[in-house]
């Protein structure tokens, strides 16, 4: 069996041993133009040529959990493609969206720069009832981060493509109820993949019909939010602010408002790492699967778009 791998911004050589170490009868190479054809491909972000020279791909497993970018390409018809499926990467989720609404919601920054002032003060507590978290997309990184803000006993709202039942989350489901679900969240969280359904998704008219001091975390993708309609409504007071890992231009461009504002945190991409070690294991273990043909997790709808 032969694996090719074209992850671009990757340095290779950790994941080309630790495939060949994971897969010791497979042919395990780093893809060169005009290479020879493989069974499997492990890709991030590989150009349209990679694709038009491997045709006859049985596998494409891609690198991290969103598939967006790979979907823009054409790709082998009988390819199955994969995706990440937690892989490490839900822990880290819910470590940062936690972080990010606790420091909101406790007034961190506040305390901070009051501590730099040298000042000694306290502020009110918030109320956590006046803080409904809702958090859009419920697959696997979602329902983690649900479940995680559940044990700081806030109230948590939920909403997916397909009805679901979570424990403890208020799950709304489908367009139809997607204005209840907005009314009563005041912290937004966005876990959904990228498709032409969800692009655009945090605009001036559906982030108005949060509640009064919103306040929004990007976690998923830049092209979710217009980015302009969050300054707008952070400016006209309807929101409170915003902590932002993601970008419509990544790296976020030096002269972008967002890098400077007051009410607005930003993060380089990083709220959940592609793990390697977790990733080969995972990688490795599909593989093997798909040539024993038993059914996996993890397999892209290219359809739907996720
Ligand atoms: P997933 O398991 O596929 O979950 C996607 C969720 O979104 C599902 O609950 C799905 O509903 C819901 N959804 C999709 N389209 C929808 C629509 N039109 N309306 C309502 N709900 C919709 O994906 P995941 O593994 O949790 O990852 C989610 C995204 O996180 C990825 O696509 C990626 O963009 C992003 N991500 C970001 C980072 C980072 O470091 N910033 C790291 C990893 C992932 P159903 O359950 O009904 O299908
Ligand atoms: C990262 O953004 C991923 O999709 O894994």
């Amino acid at each position: 069996m032969k694996i090719t791998f074209c992850c671009a911004e990757t340095n290779a050589e950790p994941w080309l041993a630790g495939l060949r170490a994971a897969l010791p009868e497979a042919q395990v190479d780093l893809w060169q133009p005009g290479a020879a054809p493989a069974d499997h491909a492990v890709v991030w972000a590989p150009p349209q040529q990679f694709f038009d020279e491997q045709p006859q791909l049985k596998g494409v497993f891609n690198i991290g959990a969103g598939v967006d970018a790979l979907l823009k390409l054409r790709l082998p018809a009988q390819a199955t493609v994969v995706r990440l499926d937690d892989a490490g990467m839900s822990v880290q989720m819910a470590e940062y969206v936690c972080h990010a609404v606790i420091r909101h919601f406790r007034e961190f920054d506040g305390y901070e720069a009051d501590v730099n002032a040298g000042k000694w003060s306290y502020r009110k507590p918030s109320e956590r009832a006046d803080f409904p978290v809702g958090v859009m997309g419920l697959g696997v990184l979602g329902e983690r981060v649900a479940k995680a803000l559940k044990q700081f006993d806030f109230s948590v709202l939920g909403w997916s493509r397909s009805v679901k039942a979570i424990a403890g989350v208020c799950c709304f489901a489908g367009t139809a109820q997607f204005k209840d679900f907005l009314a009563a969240t005041k912290v937004l969280v966005n876990l959904l993949p990228l498709t032409p359904d969800t692009r655009d998704i945090m605009r001036l008219e559906t982030l108005s019909q949060l509640q009064r001091g919103g306040y929004i975390i990007n976690v998923a993708r830049g092209a979710h939010l217009v980015e302009e309609d969050l300054i707008t409504l952070i400016d006209s007071g309807h929101l409170a602010g915003a902590t932002l890992d993601v970008f419509r231009s990544e790296p976020l461009p030096a002269q972008h408002p967002f890098w400077q504002h007051p009410k607005i945190t930003v993060t380089p991409h990083t709220s959940a790492r592609t793990l390697r070690d977790e990733s080969i294991v995972q990688i490795a273990g599909k593989i093997m699967a798909l040539e024993r043909r038993e059914s996996i997790a993890g397999i892209v709808d290219t359809v739907r778009g996720y």
